[in-house]
């Protein structure tokens, strides 16, 4: 990375658990600005898999999916000659300002994180972890780590940046301007910011939706699109138009004008009277044609583990380095003995 633009460029964290599949939903509300903002950032870009483990993963394949991510990421477009893309559990940094920072947390405040209550309703009759409830603590720590101006995320992670925005300001209250108060950076809600299921325009698009045809993974073929596509969920109305009572159309709208750049009005007009069947139809084939070529780069990525490798050991160590940073001055600032 350039040295004269780490100095001055502003910083941007974001990150995505390895759990699941990487999906639309998540590239439309976080993946998209990541890209589009890469340049004007320095930016930090993290396979979240220490989040990842606050439900049971198979080690095996949940090894070979932060691969996946990382191939992922760098087909969708994020350049990791110029951004520093790491796994979060290779920065020890991490664990360990969330276990000063859970000192500075209420158990008030995190009961009241709406999607704990989500994920421990979901899990109903099994043990919710400590983990599951310390989740939000461990993402302010990513953030506030690397003196983070801008989080890029869908609406369902509001509540998690406002949480690290209140700590950070309550320990800098306590010692001095340490951290950076991170802002966070939503799309407007037209633009995805809530991609919700194709089988339930209810609830949001999902990785962990036991109903495979409610989403639409990256990786997906062309068939499989064209088939979720076709099932997806509209009313009875039989009119393509963005409103709030009409959630399936909308959703799909949405879609459509994120994979090509149209804008919703337009796209509106141009299915005035044509009925559901060709909006899905043509939408399916716009799907298809923006997954090809992040599927062909990924395929040419994917293979190669060696400089798969090679991009996580740099990562990790420019994580390392600018986390380590900040975790030496929260140390001293708490009063801890510091050994020079
Ligand atoms: P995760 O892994 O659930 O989702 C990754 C990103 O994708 C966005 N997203 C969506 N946006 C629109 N519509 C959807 N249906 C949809 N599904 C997912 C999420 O808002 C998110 O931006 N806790 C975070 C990961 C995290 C993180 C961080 C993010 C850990 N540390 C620090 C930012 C900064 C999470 O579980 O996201």
């Amino acid at each position: 990375m350039n040295k004269e633009n780490m100095k001055t460029k502003p910083v941007l964290f974001s990150g995505i658990q390895p759990s699941g599949l990487l999906h639309l939903g998540a590239y439309i509300g976080a993946i998209k600005n990541w890209i589009k903002l890469q340049n004007e950032y320095e930016c930090f870009f993290s396979i979240v898999d220490l989040h990842s483990i606050t439900v049971r993963q198979d080690p095996k394949a949940f090894r070979e999916r932060c691969y996946d991510f990382l191939a992922l990421y760098i087909a969708c477009g994020i350049d990791p000659a110029e951004n520093v893309i790491f796994c979060q559990s290779h920065v020890p940094a991490h664990a360990e300002l969330t276990w000063i920072l859970n000192c500075y947390t209420g158990m008030g405040e995190l009961s009241r994180m709406t999607q704990f209550k989500d994920k421990a309703k979901k899990q109903e009759g099994a043990t919710v972890s400590v983990g599951l409830f310390d989740y939000p603590v461990l993402q302010a720590a990513d953030i506030l780590l690397y003196r983070t101006n801008l989080v890029p995320v869908g609406a369902d992670q509001k509540q998690h940046i406002e949480l690290a925005r209140d700590i950070a300001l309550r320990f800098n209250r306590l010692y001095g301007e340490i951290f950076t108060v991170p802002d966070h950076f939503i799309p407007k809600a037209e633009a995805g910011a809530r991609i919700m299921s194709l089988q339930d325009p209810e609830s949001k698009m999902s990785k962990s939706d036991p109903n495979e045809h409610g989403t639409i993974s990256l990786l997906d073929s062309p068939e499989v699109i064209r088939k979720k596509l076709k099932r997806a969920v509209t009313d009875s109305e039989a009119e393509v138009r963005f409103h709030a009572t009409k959630p399936g159309v909308s959703n799909l709208l949405t879609i459509y004008a994120a994979v090509t750049g149209k804008d919703i009005s337009a796209l509106e007009a141009e299915y005035q009277g044509s009925g559901y069947g060709k909006f899905k139809d043509d939408l399916a084939e716009a799907v298809v044609t923006f997954v090809a070529p992040i599927q062909e780069r990924y395929f040419e990525l994917r293979h190669d583990k060696a400089a798969l490798n090679a991009i996580l050991q740099k990562g990790a160590e420019q994580a390392r380095a600018r986390a380590e940073q900040m975790l030496q001055k929260v140390y001293e600032a708490v009063g801890f003995v510091v050994l020079k």
